[in-house]
């Protein structure tokens, strides 16, 4: 995490009050030092998360009007992130835009392009990564406690939330996994194979396996679903000295030591494998990740040199992967994510 830094007052709207946009608003007025532009939805504001009723717009054109802002957070259904990220940047406003990224690779591009054109600084709101149990792990990871990574195994399943219907599981939901496992594995995704069930009669995949591995040959499973009757939000990491497991719903992490307690069978250890040895939970500071994300973001604002953000890149990347989940899916066989952005 970057150190604390004294920033200048941004400005800021939410463009889309939904289930996402809501708490991104809440955000924008309750933190010291950032100021509310004001909020977008065509619908209004149907959760009542805006204080001030002058500040709710119906068009980003009459926000606009209004007074420019210095930057906008996207908060609207996937399919419409390219429209809004266009209007927005052509009027040179910074943009947080949720993820995924976009609902196409092509689109996602189109993003990059817009932003670099008009020259305005782009950040994915991939949140898992400032989950307070998900940022501990990789701080671990890094140190070297697991030793050498072998697997990084994701779990994000529960029932179905009524409100999505642009996307499928795999757009919606495993592009936190995607972009979890490359970035706690420090490596891009070189190849995956995966497959999907369709059981709700919708148009899009509710549930989705996906096994692959990094260019650094750390291997990784995902499994996604919208079918379960239960919330999992589960991340294991697996190392030759034992296991982190992060539970991102309680941010909850704990060690699982391999052990060392000595025995007559040492002599036939290498046939037997590891043992149970000490499980650690860590008592971790629980931070809002949603806040988290914002100060990475203002960070960059501010021109911080190494802001804590998801880089459009990086958001791009993880668009293309999902689309070769779903390529694998379709034709059965193992699939290379083409990760060059020029490469299309
Ligand atoms: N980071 C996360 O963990 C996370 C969680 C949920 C959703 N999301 C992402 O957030 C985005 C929004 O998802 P949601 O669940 O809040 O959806 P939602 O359907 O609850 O909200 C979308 C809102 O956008 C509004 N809207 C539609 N067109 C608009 C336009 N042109 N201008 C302004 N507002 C418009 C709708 O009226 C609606 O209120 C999606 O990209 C989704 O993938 C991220």
């Amino acid at each position: 995490m970057p150190a604390p830094l004294s920033r200048p007052v941004f400005r800021g709207a939410v463009i889309g009050l939904g289930m996402m946009g809501r708490h991104h608003a809440r955000l924008l007025q309750d933190t010291p030092g950032v100021g509310f532009a004001g909020a977008v939805d065509p619908a209004g504001d149907q959760h009542g998360a805006v204080r001030d009723a002058d500040r709710v717009f119906t068009s980003t054109a009459e926000l606009l009007a209004a007074g420019v802002p210095d930057f906008a957070i996207l908060a609207l259904p996937t399919e419409e992130h390219l429209s809004g990220a266009r209007e927005l940047a052509e009027a040179g406003v910074h943009l947080l835009i949720e993820k995924p990224l976009a609902s196409t690779a092509a689109e996602a591009r189109e993003i990059v392009a817009a932003c670099e054109r008009a020259g305005v600084h782009g950040a994915v709101g991939h949140v898992e990564r400032c989950n307070p149990a998900l940022v501990e792990l990789r701080r671990r990871v890094r140190a070297g406690q697991l030793g050498e990574v072998f697997l990084i195994a994701t779990e994000r399943v529960g029932p179905f939330p009524n409100r999505i219907r642009d996307v499928g599981v795999v757009k919606d939901l495993a592009t936190h996994d995607l972009d979890l496992v490359r970035w706690i594995g420090g490596a891009p995704i070189a190849q995956l194979a995966a497959q999907t069930q369709h059981r709700m009669g919708r148009d899009h995949e509710d549930l989705v396996l996906v096994t692959g591995s990094l260019e650094s040959a750390v291997s990784f499973n995902i499994i996604v679903d919208w079918l379960s009757p239960a919330k999992v939000r589960r991340t294991r990491v697996l190392g030759e000295l034992g296991m982190l497991v992060a539970d991102t719903l309680t941010a909850d992490l704990t060690f699982y030591e391999n052990g060392d307690v000595a025995s007559e069978w040492d002599a036939t250890r290498s046939l037997r494998g590891v043992s149970e040895g000490d499980a650690t939970r860590y008592a971790l500071a629980r931070r809002e990740p949603l806040l988290v994300e914002h100060e990475g973001f203002l960070d960059l604002l501010a021109g911080h040199p190494d802001p804590a953000v998801v880089t459009l890149q990086e958001g791009l990347e993880t668009v293309i992967c999902a689309e070769a989940v779903l390529e694998s899916a379709a034709g059965g066989r193992s699939v290379s994510p083409r990760l060059d952005p020029l490469a299309a």
